[in-house]
């Protein structure tokens, strides 16, 4: 079966002239596991046929909460491994380490200064991440989402695609944008910078959130976010778990004792067995419906047998790709390299028209 996702994508507002760019990044932060697969990576290849795209390994949002982390070029190699392994071509779409393009941190620091106290203090994944000792989380942490916009707008990109947490950093980001293109509206049409019939020079991104696991949630708790940070690794599959680990844990996933249900309705109040339906119609490629249509009526143990065969034949190969792209640093650190090239390329003319816009000499 090949994974063919449908993605229907919103046309991007306000700059309606603009280049279609897709851009989104993964931080190298630990094991990427089954909700980046299925949130992120899954769309970030299929986007390949119908636009240009950029992604990026995050290693200056990865210093965020924990800024001693002697894992991190290791880490930055294994989140590139999975991009390819997963099937991004480096040669036709742009895969680079954020750090090595300095514009990011640049249009940072001017979002910094755009964006209002108010709208940050609103962000619930900082509210989240610095828990209750909030006075002792970086100042780093507390403006993530607006180095995560200027890592968006320095490509003018008009798609986001993302899982359902980032979508509070994507209006964020749209926020920050249209503040930029109105506080700027009149520099911006002095140096005939402005695109579409609005003149803003940033467009207002789409995120591309949306089939049947925008949210995976954890195997031990369907409450719960699979995430890297759960101190339980039987709460999530991992890329590079082999097939004996992922068939081990979705044997020991949290269910619930009715047997599955024929129609979506009656998954309403069952988080467990809707977060596996779920995953079950991503790796399919199909929809929660569809999978019902299947396994409705039927006990967990042979849906969970047929899972574990479908994760493993779409996982496994990853994984194994991952380990031979692992063993290879230089070359990873050769697509990083050149990709930091080409995204320069493309982000050193626009941080230029922002210092102009600003007001900055250069
Ligand atoms: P990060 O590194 O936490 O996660 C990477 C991507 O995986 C998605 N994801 C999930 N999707 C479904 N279910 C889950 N359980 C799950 N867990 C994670 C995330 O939504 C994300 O798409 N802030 C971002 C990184 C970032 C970024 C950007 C993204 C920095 N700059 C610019 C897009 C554009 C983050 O922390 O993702």
């Amino acid at each position: 079966m090949s994974y063919e996702p449908q993605l229907e994508m919103a046309e991007p507002k306000l700059v309606p002239g603009i280049t279609q760019r897709v851009f989104s990044g993964i931080q190298p932060t630990g094991n990427l596991h089954l909700g980046n697969y299925l949130g992120a990576i899954v769309k970030f290849v299929a986007l390949q046929a119908t636009h240009e795209c950029v992604y990026c390994v995050v290693d200056e949002h990865a210093i965020t909460a924990q800024h001693v982390q002697p894992e991190l070029p290791q880490q930055i190699r294994e989140v590139t491994a999975a991009f390819l392994a997963a099937g991004i071509d480096p040669a036709k779409h742009i895969v680079f380490n954020q750090s090595r393009v300095h514009q990011h941190a640049e249009l940072a620091w001017v979002f910094n200064c755009i964006a209002r106290l108010g709208w940050l203090n609103r962000m619930t994944q900082f509210k989240d991440k610095a828990g209750k000792d909030r006075e002792n989380a970086s100042l780093g942490l507390y403006a993530y989402p607006s180095l995560m916009a200027a890592d968006i707008l320095l490509y003018r990109a008009t798609h986001v695609p993302v899982g359902e947490d980032q979508k509070q950093h994507l209006e964020l980001t749209r926020d920050i944008a249209t503040k930029f293109n109105n506080d700027f509206g009149g520099r911006i049409a002095d140096l005939g910078l402005g695109v579409g019939e609005t003149n803003g020079y940033f467009p207002l991104p789409e995120p591309i959130i949306q089939g049947p696991a925008t949210r995976v949630m954890s195997l031990r708790d369907g409450a719960k976010k699979m995430s890297k940070s759960d101190p339980s690794d039987y709460s999530r599959i991992n890329l590079n778990d082999d097939g004996d680990t992922i068939a081990q844990k979705l044997r020991k996933a949290k269910t619930d004792p009715e047997p599955l249900p024929s129609e979506e309705k009656g998954l309403e109040g069952r988080p467990e067995a809707e977060n596996l339906v779920g995953i079950y119609a991503a790796l399919a490629g199909s929809s929660k419906a569809a999978v019902l249509g299947d396994f409705g009526g039927g006990q967990f143990s042979a849906f969970k047998q047929a899972l574990t065969d479908l994760a493993v034949e779409k996982l496994g190969p990853i994984g194994k790709r991952m380990k031979e792209l692992t063993a290879d640093p230089a070359y990873i650190d050769s697509v990083l390299r050149d990709g930091a090239e080409r995204a320069t390329a493309i982000a050193a003319p626009i941080m230029n028209d922002v210092k102009d816009i600003v007001g900055f000499l250069r």
